[in-house]
């Protein structure tokens, strides 16, 4: 089957693209000339458009507004050359979604609607890719409820929408950590694992509040206990105690990164000590105090390797003093980024290129 037959596809009469900078894009404000959108209703999802990006009518009643039964991912698009955009591990983000539509009653899609959508964005909006070191075309797939009725049960429609916005990083600063003794972003059973709208909801008082004090973000510990560290919620955390490569390991609670996973397969790869297991906060500290904590940093699509310059805890605080990432975090930073720009070999098969004209 060609992508036309998959595809309804209207293209764009006036590009947007003079308007943007795509050297200091920002993150997440501009959004490319096209979108994927597909509706489901009649108990299936029907035939996926893609179209010019623009607004879409919703009514106030509509019920992924008021009970969130909503997921969505990132992945993002990597300039080459002008032939070649890479796609960084897309597959691993469409096994995500379907596990997050799953957990929130959303019916899943086709793969080849997820892929071939993404692929067929990029070949019309290639040129939004941006050429700097650093820049890239994130790739934001959602999809929720589209009921318009305020009862709180699984809907009957939904829609599924890819929208593409040219992003530069993330954190443009070493991030500031603390813990929280009151909040707590994922309890097991719950929905920490699914990319799912309301984690990102309940995260942003927390967060709020650690701003206040100075710190960029929370560093989440364990709903049960409030020991073991879980995630940053913007990404996942590493630390280098004694040059071994330590992460919390997946049990429900954290969300399931790609980057994460890459990070652990690249250090493995290296012969680098990699542990996923629990670790206590007072670990950390401890590493801290004895010299013994060499780094730390967050991994996500977003924050591709983020600096940690300080994570603070009941009242201590460990510090380092950087303007940039760690040798490690720098060294994973290097060799991903040369991957995804098809700058170094790919030994995992983690790329996907699309060939552009
Ligand atoms: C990502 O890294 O892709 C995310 O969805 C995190 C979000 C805070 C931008």
């Amino acid at each position: 089957m060609t992508t036309d037959t998959i595809f309804n596809i209207t293209k764009t009469s006036s590009s947007r693209i003079d308007n943007v900078d795509l050297d200091t894009p920002g993150f997440g404000r501009e959004f490319a000339d096209h979108m994927l959108e597909m509706e489901y209703k009649d108990g299936q999802w029907q035939q996926p458009e893609i179209k010019p990006y623009g607004p879409i009518e919703i009514t106030p009643s509509l019920n992924a507004l008021h009970y969130a039964q909503s997921v969505f991912e990132g992945t993002k698009a990597y300039y080459v050359d002008g032939e070649t955009i890479n796609l960084f591990r897309p597959e691993k983000n469409y096994e995500r979604m379907m596990r997050s539509c799953e957990r929130m009653c959303i019916p899943k899609m086709d793969r080849d609607i997820f892929i071939e959508g993404i692929k067929e964005l990029i070949q019309l909006d290639h040129q939004w890719v941006p050429q700097k070191d650093g820049n890239s075309l994130y790739i934001r797939p959602f999809a929720c409820a589209f009921d318009p009725i305020i009862s709180a049960r699984v809907a009957e429609t939904y829609r599924f929408y890819i929208i593409t916005s040219p992003v530069g990083s993330y954190y443009d600063r070493p991030v500031k950590l603390t813990t929280s003794q009151q909040y707590v972003r994922a309890v097991r059973g719950g929905v920490g694992d699914a990319k799912t709208a309301g984690n990102y909801a309940a995260s942003l008082y927390p967060a709020q509040k650690a701003k206040k004090q100075g710190f960029d973000q929370v560093l989440w510990l364990d709903a049960e206990e409030h020991t073991y560290v879980e995630e940053v919620g913007t990404m996942n955390i590493f630390f280098v105690i004694d040059g071994v490569l330590v992460t919390p390991d997946l049990r429900g609670t954290i969300l399931p990164g790609v980057t994460r996973d890459s990070v652990v397969q690249l250090a493995k790869h290296w012969g680098m000590p990699v542990e996923e297991r629990r670790i206590s906060i007072d670990e950390v500290m401890e590493a801290g105090e004895n010299d013994m904590l060499d780094e730390v940093f967050g991994a996500g699509t977003a924050a591709v390797i983020a600096p940690v310059e300080e994570v603070h805890h009941d009242g201590q605080s460990v510090t380092f003093d950087i303007d940039g990432r760690g040798p490690v975090g720098q060294k994973l930073y290097n060799r991903i980024t040369a991957i995804q720009r098809g700058q170094a070999e790919d030994p995992f098969g983690w790329i996907t290129s699309v060939k552009v004209d």
